[in-house]
């Protein structure tokens, strides 16, 4: 699915960061099998830190130019409810999946207004409208990069910038590792390769928000409607733990990688 995703599209270089630089590896190894004619670049970035993401921009833009198409995908998870959570992951979270977006905007985008042309899609989520009971830090980090961008992208019109298109993705649950044994009254899952077959679509076609699945788009205006229904103890609001079978295995794992004393 994912070799189908960059087959027949003008994709000459792909720049991959990650801050699991093992498991970037092992998928880069897998595209570069297939796509001989695409340089794969892997580099090892732990998108918390501002300075590491600024110093690798810079190489980033002195090998290899301007980048085209950036796509802001790096998140994490506490998982906790909130009173029981570290400060230090708190952070960790707003830095990863919100701070991490304006900073690489930062570094990147200069060149696409400058050419007035370019693309920028953040995989924010649902929870950037909805959020649930032990998810609190990770909504907040999500509401605040959907706003954002959303920000970002008034000031790019205004600035006669239309040419950088800016996507805001918002997915709700998809099945991958990191929200392993989430379980929520109402609760709908989809599938990574979805999210990126959407994604891609949606870059190409300057789409300013994709909700996911497609059927969720009247969210942003229903949103009353769902509150209403918070109302009536739907979804979790009745004091169950949509995290209570969630493995968190996965993000300790990155938020050690980070630094996190866990
Ligand atoms: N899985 C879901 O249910 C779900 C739902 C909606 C939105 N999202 C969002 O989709 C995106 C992808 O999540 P996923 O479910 O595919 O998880 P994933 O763990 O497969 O992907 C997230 C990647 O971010 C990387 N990362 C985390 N912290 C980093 C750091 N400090 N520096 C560099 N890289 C870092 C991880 O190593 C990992 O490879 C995230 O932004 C997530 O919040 C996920």
């Amino acid at each position: 699915m994912a070799l189908d995703l960059v087959k027949n599209r003008k994709v000459r270089k792909l720049i991959l960061w990650d801050i699991q630089i093992e498991l970037l590896e092992e998928f880069a190894d897998e595209l570069r099998k297939s796509f001989r004619n695409i340089d794969i670049i892997t580099m090892h970035v732990n998108l918390a830190k501002p300075e590491e993401i600024y110093a690798n921009a810079e190489i980033v833009k002195s090998k290899h130019g301007d980048v085209e198409v950036l796509i802001n995908n790096a998140g994490i998870v506490t998982g906790s409810y909130f009173m029981d959570s570290l400060d230090e992951r708190n952070e960790l979270t707003m830095r990863v999946n919100c701070f991490a977006h304006m900073y690489m905007i930062k570094a990147f985008a200069p060149a696409m207004i400058e050419k007035n042309k370019g693309s920028i899609c953040g995989i924010v989520s649902v929870a950037s409208y909805i959020s649930s009971p032990g998810l609190a830090d990770y909504s907040a980090s999500k509401f605040a990069c959907r706003g954002f961008l959303e920000g970002l992208n008034g000031e790019l019109k205004q600035m006669g910038k239309s040419g950088v298109k800016i996507t805001c993705v918002c997915p709700s649950h998809i099945n991958t590792e990191l929200f392993k044994g989430f379980d929520q009254m109402g609760n709908v899952t989809i599938e990574p390769e979805y999210v990126a077959y959407e994604t891609l679509n949606a870059i190409e076609n300057g789409k300013e928000l994709v909700i996911l699945p497609s059927y969720l788009s009247p969210l942003p205006i229903s949103k009353g409607a769902w509150e209403f229904l918070g109302n009536l103890g739907f979804p979790n609001l009745d004091g169950s733990n949509p995290l209570k079978q969630w493995d968190g295995k996965v993000a300790d794992k990155v938020f050690n990688k980070m630094g996190s004393k866990l």
